[in-house]
């Protein structure tokens, strides 16, 4: 019995295979590494290969006895999805179609898929509950919506159980492996306001201050990405025993931190000044996005351990500084 893991040299994959690895579970590592990196994928199986190569794919299944696929792999730019809204439809919706075929035929029952609170759009309310209102505001969302839908009706046809776990925003890295968050471009809040502190960047931007929020900055749940590692953990657990169907959950702290409260955070974690420059709204970003995470809590028995913002960001540090140039400063 093992645990293959589609998009396992990214930055949650890798985290996740380390935790399942830790936990004792033997995984396999699929991905065609058009955004992963060689450096991220650990000491096990591996194959470079593409989720929409079905026969590989069946083959590599049986091969391995595997009994739970856990599926990062995708593209994940909101921005990008906005300007190719059809890569996002290939890439997410057309070759998970091609992974759950593959599944079928190898006769695997069983997926973690990875989601993502842009699911919900903009939200009615906040804390977000899982059966709240999902209305995607960009493509991404959009084509991660519509693979929920499939696993719905892959449940119903196939028996093929599914737990989507619905991020909020994952950061920080692992700690003692040397494996962190590496996107090329990067766009996201932590890792470029770190950029800054390394020196790499002159400031951060600030998208937007007019927005309706106590210091007129989004507020986002971040998240640490070892504690989304362990909800995949428990969802593989989850999905083993007889509980579950076709389920959502939310993964997030439940508490929300401003885009000027991450900088002042990442000031007294890196006693840099950060220099930050206060600009226009980008396009698309809801003001606020909190979740519940109560569900994951009753149900899969998970439990955060980093809820403190200033141990994610330290933990970012830690990798960002030792690591300035990502997964190019291994050799
Ligand atoms: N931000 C800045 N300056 C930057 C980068 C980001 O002010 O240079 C702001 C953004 O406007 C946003 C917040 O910081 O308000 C967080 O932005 P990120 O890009 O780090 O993360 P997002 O909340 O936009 O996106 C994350 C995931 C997506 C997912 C989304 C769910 O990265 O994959 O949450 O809404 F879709």
């Amino acid at each position: 019995m093992a645990v293959l893991v589609t998009g396992g040299a990214g930055y949650i994959g890798s985290h996740t295979v380390a935790e399942l690895i830790e936990h004792g579970e033997k995984v396999v590592v699929a991905d065609n590494l058009s955004t992963g990196h060689k450096g991220a994928v650990l000491d096990v199986p591996f194959y470079a290969v593409d989720i929409r190569d079905s026969e590989e794919m069946t083959a590599l299944m049986q091969r391995h006895d595997i009994d739970t696929v856990v599926h990062f792999a995708a593209n994940s730019l909101v921005g990008e999805s906005v300007q190719d809204p059809l890569k996002y439809y290939e890439n997410n919706v057309a070759a998970t179609a091609k992974l759950l075929s593959a599944m079928v035929k190898a006769n695997v029952k069983k997926v973690v898929f990875s989601s993502t609170a842009a699911v919900y759009g903009e939200p009615e309310r906040t804390p977000i509950e899982e059966s709240d209102e999902k209305e995607p505001t960009n493509p991404y969302g959009e084509t991660k919506l519509a693979i929920e839908k499939m696993l719905d009706w892959s449940y119903k046809a196939y028996g093929l159980k599914s737990i989507r776990l619905r991020y909020f925003n994952a950061a920080g890295a692992h700690g003692t492996l040397p494996i962190g968050e590496d996107h090329r471009p990067e766009t996201h809040l932590i890792p470029i306001i770190l950029q800054v502190a390394l020196g790499q960047r002159e400031a951060v931007s600030v998208f937007g201050t007019d927005y309706p929020t106590p210091d007129g900055t989004c507020i986002r749940d971040y998240i640490h990405v070892m504690d989304l590692a362990s909800a995949h953990r428990l969802a593989v657990h989850r999905l083993r025993s007889e509980e579950g169907g076709a389920e959502s959950f939310n993964l997030g702290n439940g508490s929300g931190f401003s885009v000027k409260e991450v900088i002042e955070v990442a000031r007294a974690v890196t006693g840099h000044a950060i220099p930050a420059i206060e600009v226009e709204r980008r396009a698309g970003d809801p003001a606020a996005l909190v979740a519940s995470s109560d569900q994951a809590r009753r149900l899969l028995g998970w439990q955060p351990e980093y809820a403190d913002m200033s141990a994610i960001v330290s933990s970012a540090w830690a990798w960002h500084s030792s690591h300035p140039h990502g997964y190019d400063d291994e050799t």
